[in-house]
């Protein structure tokens, strides 16, 4: 039988990592940050001096480098030829690149595919911006995260971090492959007011009138 996924889409600063994670904790499901991957292909894309717009140059690199995803301590780790890409993927300079490697489909195509594989290895709660739309359309428990963009601005501040959020939305929504948009049939959850907690609580409470029940600790 397929493994449950949770499918948590929406913009940046939504506070889709908080809420993902936490989720993933209360059903002892695996969490993944896809937004994570992207980040480390810009991240490797700028150490190695290619234009995180080039298509071809992107699509070469893509080919060539080694990915590996593994599952630990209830997240996965992604390394990138050989290398742990996390310490990095938060710079200013990732923030501003990831939005237009994240449009180049050959990239798509490879990270979808490993995202995929992940699901049979474990139930998942999966955050990023096609989840619903693409990856898993056959999940019934899709969510789409939305809040004020003033109030995503400041969360991003307050994280310490420069962040070009309302451009990479921006970007995010109007590419050609996979944009940023809600699958039809997630259920829209405004976090504008809401703390977390709250909403972690709205979430599992549709999921388990879809049906959905914790993991088995044992059983991971
Ligand atoms: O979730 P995040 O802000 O860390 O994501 C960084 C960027 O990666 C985001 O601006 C767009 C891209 N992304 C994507 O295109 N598709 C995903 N599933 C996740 C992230």
């Amino acid at each position: 039988m397929l493994n449950p996924v949770v499918a948590i889409d929406g913009p940046a600063a939504s506070g889709k990592s908080t809420v993902a994670r936490g989720l993933a904790a209360r059903l002892n499901f695996t969490y993944v940050d896809t937004g994570a991957m992207y980040r480390a292909f810009a991240w490797l894309a700028l150490e190695r001096g290619v234009d995180p717009a080039d298509r071809v140059a992107v699509s070469g690199l893509v080919e060539r480098v080694p990915l590996a995803l593994t599952i630990s301590g209830g997240s996965v780790q992604t390394r990138l030829d050989g290398r742990d890409p996390a310490p990095f993927i938060r710079e200013e300079r990732v923030n501003a690149a990831v939005s237009k490697i994240a449009a180049v489909p050959e990239l798509r195509e490879r990270l979808v595919i490993e995202q995929r594989k992940l699901r049979n290895l474990a139930p998942l709660v999966m955050e990023g911006r096609d989840i619903g739309t693409v990856v898993f359309t056959d999940t019934v428990f899709k969510f789409f995260l939305d809040a004020d963009p003033v109030i995503r601005a400041r969360r991003r501040q307050r994280q310490g971090q420069s962040d070009v959020v309302a451009a990479r939305d921006q970007a995010d929504a109007a590419r050609a492959v996979a944009p940023l948009t809600k699958a039809a049939d997630a259920v829209l959850v405004d976090a504008t007011d809401d703390d977390a907690d709250t909403i972690i609580g709205k979430i599992l409470q549709i999921c388990r009138a879809r049906g959905l029940s914790a993991a088995k600790v044992d059983a991971l």
